[in-house]
């Protein structure tokens, strides 16, 4: 299988990206048309390997899924006919465990594997298990089978307060709560724009769902009814992968589609870093000022710097004035890329951090004793060289790419599969700005 990219770095890239649709609202869009019993289109889906993983999964349901043109995608769950999930496709795409919503409520009981951790962190469900107790799911882990049994109460209702906020938890517990004759409320849910976009999709479809800030207040209904085809947003964390990428190379780029009201503090951090952005009919255009200056982030959720962003303003911070950091605070294991950097001569290291309440200050679950690493330091500008490079995330994997076509010379990056997991032509977009970069 090809897995790998021959880069030949060292040149501006500039132009023009258009945005594909977001995969982390692509996927949970997919997993509540199956709440539905009729057939549901959906309209701006990128085809990346998670979206084809999780067209896999559902099939193995017996549920009739596919794509229907380049970027639409037609759902018919009326076939959905197993509620256990299969442990091999489950095991390939972590949403597999939102599977619960849909199960749940068509079958009323359920078998859906662990999803374990991952590489960006241990990635545990404990908030969300103890959500859906508290709606009255019955849910038990067994640990000889690696399966979680569950089961629907006749009437799910019920508060639910976040002890730490969770993307992916807020948007399962707004689909296990939009049947019934009940008001759910959801407190200290978690904010991000995709999770707005589900949002619109149900409402749009009959649900009512209110959301202020971080309080949600569902009043169950008796069915959805699809009405039109729904148009998934363009991909924010896209967006940031591509101006990082021009802007490290010394380039400038003009995204049509993007909505910038969702990536207002990225916005703050480049003008702090000089860069001047210019919108008009065409776009907005993202290109560097006099010089690139080394600005400081810390990552928690939205509306602050996303996780998803850090380690492409690693990369674009490689190629600033001055001394630059990057403070993790929501997964404990991002900076699979530091090492990787280093290879191609980048000045990046480990920093001891004193946090007076870790517990609070990070949003994974803090184990005291246990050694962290959540601080790099990175200093600019470094002229980067090729080398070969692994990828073992999908953002890491974005940031490789950028660094690769930053450096001079040739440069191979592995495990690329990752990184195409969650961009959709990325060769194409790249090669359009006047990148060389081959898939071998
Ligand atoms: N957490 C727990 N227990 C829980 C739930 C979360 O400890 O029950 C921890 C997580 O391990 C993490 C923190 O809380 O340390 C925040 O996790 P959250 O649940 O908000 O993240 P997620 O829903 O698993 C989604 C995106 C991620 C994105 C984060 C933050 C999807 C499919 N994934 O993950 O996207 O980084 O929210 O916005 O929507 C990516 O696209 O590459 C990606 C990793």
């Amino acid at each position: 299988m090809e897995d790998s990219y021959i880069i030949k770095g060292g040149k501006k890239l500039s132009g023009e990206v258009k945005l594909s649709g977001a995969k982390n609202a692509a996927l949970k869009m997919i997993i509540a048309s199956l709440l539905f019993d009729e057939k549901v289109v959906l309209e701006n889906i990128p085809r990346i390997n998670d979206v084809i993983e999780l067209l896999h999964l559902i099939k193995s349901l017996g549920a009739k899924v596919d794509f229907v043109d380049k970027n639409q995608v037609e759902i018919d769950p009326t076939s959905l006919n197993q509620n256990k999930v299969d442990l091999l496709h489950a095991s390939k795409i972590r949403v597999s465990f939102m599977l619960f919503a849909p199960l749940l409520h068509k079958f009323g009981s359920c078998f859906v594997p662990n999803p374990g951790g991952c590489r960006i962190g241990a990635r545990p469900i404990d908030r969300i298990v103890e959500g859906m107790k508290s709606l009255g799911v019955e849910i038990r882990y067994i640990s000889r089978t690696g399966f979680y049994e569950a089961k629907m109460p006749d009437k799910p209702r019920g508060i639910f307060r976040f002890s730490k906020p969770s993307h992916t938890g807020t948007e399962l517990l707004i689909m296990l709560s939009v049947f019934g004759k009940d008001k759910i409320v959801l407190e200290n849910c978690a904010n991000e724009p995709e999770i707005d976009n589900l949002i619109s999709f149900l409402n749009q479809s009959g649900a009512r769902i209110v959301k202020e800030n971080s309080l949600i207040e569902i009043d169950g209904v008796e069915k959805l009814k699809f009405k039109e085809p729904f148009k998934i947003i363009p991909d924010r964390n896209e967006a940031v992968t591509y101006i990082c990428l021009a802007l490290a190379t010394g380039g400038s780029i003009s995204l049509k589609n993007l909505l910038l009201e969702n990536i207002t503090i990225f916005v703050e951090k480049l003008k702090q870093a000089g860069v001047k952005i210019k919108t008009s009919n065409n776009g907005i255009f993202f290109s560097r000022g006099k010089s690139l200056q080394s600005v400081n982030i810390e990552t928690t959720p939205h509306p602050g710097f996303m996780t998803d962003w850090q380690p492409n303003w690693a990369v674009l911070m490689t190629q600033a004035q001055g001394k630059s950091t990057v403070n993790e605070r929501v997964f404990e294991n991002r900076f699979s890329y530091v090492s990787e950097l280093k290879k191609l001569g980048a000045k990046i290291r480990f920093l001891e951090k004193k946090v007076e309440n870790p517990k609070d200050f990070y949003y994974f679950n803090y184990v005291r004793g246990k050694k962290y690493n959540q601080v790099i330091e990175i200093d600019g500008p470094v002229s980067l060289h090729g080398g070969a490079l692994n990828i073992a995330d999908l953002r890491a994997g974005a940031s490789l790419a950028t660094a690769a076509l930053v450096a001079d010379g040739e440069s191979v990056v592995n495990g690329v599969s990752i990184l195409e997991r969650g961009y959709e032509d990325f060769v194409e977009k790249v090669r359009n700005l006047g990148g060389e970069i081959k898939k071998i």
